[in-house]
């Protein structure tokens, strides 16, 4: 499957919202929720197939959400999601990317730590709807030559 990459935009966010409902892992936010947040998308054939969320808090970068559609896993999105992201950090003058997940979530945590991320604590009863600990995950982000 043929896909790119792209910074978000406000004319996505109809098509992200659609997208994040379907989704249950991700955090279920407004349309003014997504409103000035900055993020990428990935689309094929003019479709929006997957999205991630940033927030740069002084010179770290939070990876808010990430998500590609069903049929369009396992195919490299995720990781050209979380390279984007990297890269827009490290760009930013980042030093760091962190992030919490649901303990239980073993495909995103298998995608983080696939990207160099390693688990650096736990925080628990973080989420709700089921209760859950969140693993609090994070990586350095380096010169822009070790994200590629
Ligand atoms: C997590 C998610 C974004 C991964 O996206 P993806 O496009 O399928 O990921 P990729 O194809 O880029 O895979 C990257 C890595 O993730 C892991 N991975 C992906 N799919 C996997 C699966 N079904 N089982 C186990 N590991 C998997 C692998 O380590 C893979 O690396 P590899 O290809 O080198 O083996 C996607 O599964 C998703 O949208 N899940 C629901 C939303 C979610 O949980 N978001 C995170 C919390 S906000």
């Amino acid at each position: 499957m043929k896909f790119t990459v792209r910074p978000l935009q406000t004319g996505d966010l109809d098509a992200l919202l659609a997208l994040a409902q379907e989704v249950p892992e991700v955090p279920h936010w407004t349309r003014r929720d997504y409103e000035g947040r900055s993020g990428f998308v990935a689309e094929s054939d003019n479709r929006i197939i997957g999205f991630s969320i940033v927030r740069l808090v002084v010179d770290i970068c939070e990876l808010e959400s990430i998500a590609v559609v069903k049929e369009a896993r396992s195919q490299g999105v995720g990781k050209a999601l979380l390279k984007a992201v990297a890269v827009w950090a490290s760009l930013k003058n980042a030093v760091r990317l962190e992030l919490e997940v649901r303990a239980s979530n073993t495909t995103a945590i298998r995608l983080y730590k696939s990207f160099g991320m390693r688990t650096e604590g736990l925080r628990p009863g973080y989420y709700s709807s089921p209760s859950e600990d969140a693993l609090l995950m994070g990586m350095e982000l380096g010169p822009l030559h070790a994200c590629s």
